[in-house]
């Protein structure tokens, strides 16, 4: 059976990279099996978090989740610090990461920067939690973007090697990674990721920006001197235009092919122009739905409760049945077999 679990952490400012990396790919594929999607707040306090906004952010994300068009009868939506069994999976999975395989984690050097003797411990141990996140659901399949793709192999060496020592314990996830959209570029530099993070507001379309500003910031996203390429002289030595073209292929759901054959060798305005009210028809009205989700906490709590007493069980048991493969002695927890 096909088993997904996906997360994004509450820090805020969701860009059409998280919409168009993971959210539109969960939406595609949401009818397929069984899909557990996380907010993954533990993970968020791996950098510094302030009280007030963290709350704030994870109400957010859980109206993005659901603006963006995941049925709620058809997913399990849950805050992953309301199921204590991730963070215990966790320590058992941090005790089995080998440091060289830490030690090779690109996400954690480009937070952490080169000096990384003030950043918090747990920066470094997240890819544990996160295979805590992926492995307790015997999940099969990992949507996400490119940039966690690292994560996600690292969490096949921890559940490959936990087998071969304690035996069959965990299932051994696919990472799934689109082959476009999977690394959607900042809209000022066709080398870098769009990211939230990004200190230029301008080089990122945010999921609640008016309809005028994405306009605006479509407007003014970097080219180049040339005219729009044809499929024959593709995008060789210019991402920026390769990223634009992209957003527009996924979010019309048509082939670059076709999209370079109807703008080709015209100048960037029209196509521009085409694609700000493409990005504008499917972007504000996620934004809009959320808003209109943020008054109603108490429903977007019930979501979350459904989704928590759906995932707990799971979790629970595989826990116990790890700790069972480790040696742990049994302790008075219903359901642990002797
Ligand atoms: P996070 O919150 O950084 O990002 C959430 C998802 O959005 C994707 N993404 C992008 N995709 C394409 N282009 C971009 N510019 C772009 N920016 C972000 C990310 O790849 C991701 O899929 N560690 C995870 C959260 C997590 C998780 C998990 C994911 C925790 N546990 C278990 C999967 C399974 C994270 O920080 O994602």
């Amino acid at each position: 059976m096909k088993r997904v679990l996906s997360g994004m952490k509450p820090t805020g400012g969701l860009t059409l990279g998280n919409y168009i990396g993971a959210l539109k790919p969960w939406v595609d594929t949401q009818y397929d099996g069984e899909n557990f999607y996380m907010i993954a707040d533990l993970h968020a306090i791996s950098v510094p978090q302030d009280p007030t906004q963290l709350r704030a952010t994870t109400y957010e994300l859980a109206a993005a989740y659901i603006a963006s068009g995941l049925d709620t009868d058809r997913n399990s939506f849950f805050i992953q610090s309301h199921i204590p069994a991730h963070s215990e999976l966790s320590w058992l999975l941090t005790c089995q990461a080998k440091m060289g395989w830490l030690n090779r984690m690109t996400q954690f050097k480009d937070v952490a920067g080169k000096d990384s003797t003030s950043i918090g411990v747990g920066l470094f141990t997240y890819p544990a939690l996160m295979a805590a996140d992926i492995l307790i659901y015997d999940t099969t399949h990992v949507p996400v973007g490119d940039d966690q793709k690292q994560h996600v192999e690292l969490t096949r060496d921890i559940a490959l090697s936990f087998n071969q020592q304690f035996g069959p314990v965990f299932v051994v996830p696919e990472p799934v990674i689109k082959k476009e959209g999977a690394r959607i570029k900042s809209l000022r530099d066709g080398l870098k990721k769009m990211s939230k993070s990004d200190l230029s507001d301008a080089s990122r379309i945010n999921l609640e920006d008016s309809a005028e500003l994405i306009a605006d910031k479509i407007k003014r996203a970097k080219t180049d001197t040339g005219v729009m390429p044809d499929a024959v002289s593709g995008f060789d030595g210019r991402p920026e235009v390769q990223n634009l073209v992209e957003i527009m292929a996924i979010l019309s759901d048509q082939s670059v092919e076709k999209i370079l054959s109807a703008y080709a060798g015209a100048g960037f305005a029209p196509f521009k122009k085409d694609l700000a009210d493409l990005v504008v028809s499917r972007i504000v009205p996620i934004g809009d739905k959320m808003k209109s989700l943020l008054q109603d906490q108490a429903y977007l709590r019930s979501i979350l409760q459904k989704g928590c007493d759906q995932a707990t069980p799971i979790a629970n048991a595989t826990v116990l049945r790890a700790k069972q493969a480790m040696g742990f002695v049994p302790g008075f927890v219903p359901g642990f077999v002797v």
